[in-house]
């Protein structure tokens, strides 16, 4: 069983180490691997904008990095008592390592969350099966 407040009170750990001094938006995101490991994350902004890297990114790059290929879970929290969907960016990146019934948790608050499906949040996904076709 996924334990949803865990991880949302993780990602809101990993908001708060969120780097914004440009837009002051901050996100932080929790991800669950397959083996129940837990990483954190955080938005990191740059003086080039383009620099930025997302809470979710950060959070599944670290899983990447330190070996869990599959991510079963994801909580992202941003804006305060609203929801914060992944931007389309990281909607791909969830995809390529999401394990098949991958929960996307969107948290509101410390208490607040629904649960969202990888394909009602990326219908139509292009995926590594396509490439080989
Ligand atoms: N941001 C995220 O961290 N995740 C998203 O999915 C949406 C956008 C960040 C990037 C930037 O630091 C700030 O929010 C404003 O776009």
């Amino acid at each position: 069983m996924i334990n949803c407040d865990l991880l949302v009170k993780k990602a809101y750990e990993g908001r708060a180490n969120a780097y914004t001094p440009y837009s002051n938006f901050k996100v932080g995101a929790a991800v669950l691997t397959e083996d129940d490991t837990i990483y954190t994350g955080c938005n990191i902004e740059n003086a080039s904008y383009g620099a930025t890297n997302c809470a979710e990114r950060t959070a599944i790059f670290k899983a990447i990095s330190e070996g869990h290929q599959k991510i079963k879970a994801i909580a992202i929290v941003g804006v305060e008592n609203d929801y914060t969907y992944p931007c389309g960016i990281c909607r791909q990146v969830i995809v390529e390592f999401a394990t098949k019934d991958i929960k996307i948790i969107l948290g509101k608050s410390p208490t607040e969350y629904i649960v969202k499906t990888m394909d009602e949040i990326l219908p139509g996904a292009f995926t590594k099966e396509d490439l080989k076709k």
